[in-house]
């Protein structure tokens, strides 16, 4: 059709300005991994069937909050139902690697105790779907969907309780599982998640201490992010250390933990801003990071926070310590930062007060397409560099990076393959200068539902029309240059 060839004629044009060689799969190692990535309840729908209960992030939803503008996650993409369907997609685009979550609660509905052998079931379809047409699993235990009984009985993250019971859920994922699955990841985005779900309030299960500008009617945002990210370190580490006991030997997998990074630069030259830059980096990645690599929290995080920050026995510190076998990194723009102290204070958001940092993101200055953000590599490969020198050489995954555009039909998305193209080819060098990076993800697999803006926004290869009672799925120009790119079709222009 004419728009076809239009598109493909938008492709050759963004290849030409911007390719100086053919990019494809061969410039990397042929251990390095690529996939895309979705998470349960994102995709899944079927939230009421075979047994499944709700999470936490269900009843976000279900509130109809003034975050939510459309829809919510009970049909979502329907993946449960058309699984078959998307791995045969995934296949013929010549994916390498699946990264999906497993939804706790359709696995254990009440959180702990009885298993639910359909919940099982449709995880055993996927995963030998996927090992059939040769496609490997990376699995995530939690996208911040915990089981909403476990919230309702001891607020969830927020509990000590929750190390027990994700365990358990564990358990039982790499019994029925581990024959088949290697990378297991146990949180997803910790460091977003509590923030977002127990400072700012605004994602699951939107906990802040209630002030007259926000919503929240319950929480307590000076000290609730600091139990929730405790919680998460030694529920992880607690899993490590049964995984590497008991299941180690036998299935030989890895076991990460994945952390938004937010690439930063300081707002001006100051010595404040400097310092609140480096606060970022403590509060949002040496939060798990210095647990994982030293033992411990960073410095800077326990002078500021002082005893709302829960401390590690000896015993958990050397538990946490050396718990990761990599680590997941989610990337996707930049922000300045500037030194504010005080500046949240109205709003009781105490955690990003212990921060007193303002983190601005960067926009583009063609503001013509809303979401279109600026394209940042370079804070990008300087971020994954300073990993690297800061906890060790750890092994790191890309687990997410993509770019979000309105949610509409067209399929011409070439300002997401320019996206692609340029974060992709920014690790080629990298990664022959040493760099160790083991593999690449592009959120999303599919138009799913987002965090906030529901149906609205979308980061899919494929389109899925949500008004279709079909839920046909349709690649995006996207889907074609990333199928190009790994079944090596690039050419030199
Ligand atoms: C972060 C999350 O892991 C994922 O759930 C979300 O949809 C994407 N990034 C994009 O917002």
């Amino acid at each position: 059709s004419m728009l076809k060839v239009f598109a493909v004629f938008e492709l050759v044009l963004v290849v030409l300005h911007h390719a100086s060689h053919a990019l494809n799969r061969d410039e990397f190692p042929p251990d390095f991994v690529f996939g895309a990535s979705t998470s349960a309840y994102q995709v899944e729908g079927a939230a009421n069937e075979d047994g499944r209960k709700p999470s936490i992030w269900d009843t976000f939803s279900h509130a109809g909050n003034g975050n939510m503008y459309a829809g919510d996650g009970d049909v979502a993409c329907d993946q449960y139902h058309k699984y078959k369907e998307d791995v045969q997609l995934m296949a013929e685009m010549g994916l390498e690697a699946y990264r999906f979550s497993i939804s706790w609660s359709r696995v254990i509905p009440d959180g702990r105790g009885q298993v639910n052998p359909k919940g099982l079931q449709y995880y055993n379809n996927l995963i030998n779907e996927l090992i059939s047409h040769g496609i490997e699993a990376h699995v995530t235990l939690n996208h911040w969907d915990i089981p909403q009984t476990l919230e309702d009985e001891y607020g969830g993250w927020v509990s000590r309780r929750i190390v027990k019971d994700f365990t358990a859920f564990a358990d039982v994922c790499f019994r029925e599982f581990g024959d088949r699955v290697k990378y297991w990841t146990t949180v997803n985005e910790a460091n977003v998640h509590a923030i977002f779900g127990y400072d700012i309030g605004k994602l699951p299960p939107q906990r802040c201490s209630p002030s007259p500008i926000n919503n929240c009617s319950r929480g307590n945002s000076s000290t609730e992010p600091y139990l929730a990210g405790h919680h998460m370190l030694l529920a992880h580490a607690s899993t490590a250390r049964l995984y590497r006991k008991k299941y180690q030997g036998m299935q030989h997998g890895l076991i990460g933990f994945n952390l938004l990074y937010l690439g930063v630069l300081p707002r001006t030259n100051s010595i404040e801003d400097a310092m609140a830059t480096e606060r970022v980096q403590d509060f949002y990645i040496g939060w798990f990071m210095n647990p994982f690599t030293f033992g411990d929290y960073p410095i800077v995080m326990k002078k500021i926070a002082g005893s709302k920050l829960p401390s590690f026995t000896q015993k958990e510190s050397n538990l946490v310590r050396g718990s990761i076998d990599f680590i997941g990194i989610n990337f996707y723009f930049s922000f300045y930062v500037k030194n504010s102290p005080g500046s949240l204070q109205k709003e009781n958001r105490d955690f990003m007060e212990d921060l007193s940092a303002e983190i601005e993101r960067i926009i583009p200055n063609d503001t013509s397409t809303a979401y279109e953000v600026p394209i940042t590599t370079e804070i990008f490969i300087g971020s994954l560099y300073s990993i690297q020198n800061a906890y060790g050489n750890i092994p790191i995954y890309i687990h997410e990076n993509g770019e979000q555009t309105r949610h509409n039909s067209s399929l011409d998305d070439w300002p997401r393959v320019n996206y692609l193209h340029e974060y992709i080819k920014s690790l080629v060098d990298a990664v022959r200068s040493g760099l160790n990076v083991k593999g690449y993800f592009v959120w999303s697999f599919l138009d799913a539902f987002e965090l906030l803006s529901g149906y609205e926004s979308s980061y899919g290869l494929y389109y899925v029309d949500m008004n279709d009672p079909s839920l046909r799925r349709q690649p995006k120009l996207s889907a074609e240059w990333y199928s190009n790119f790994l079944k090596r079709k690039h050419m030199d222009p």
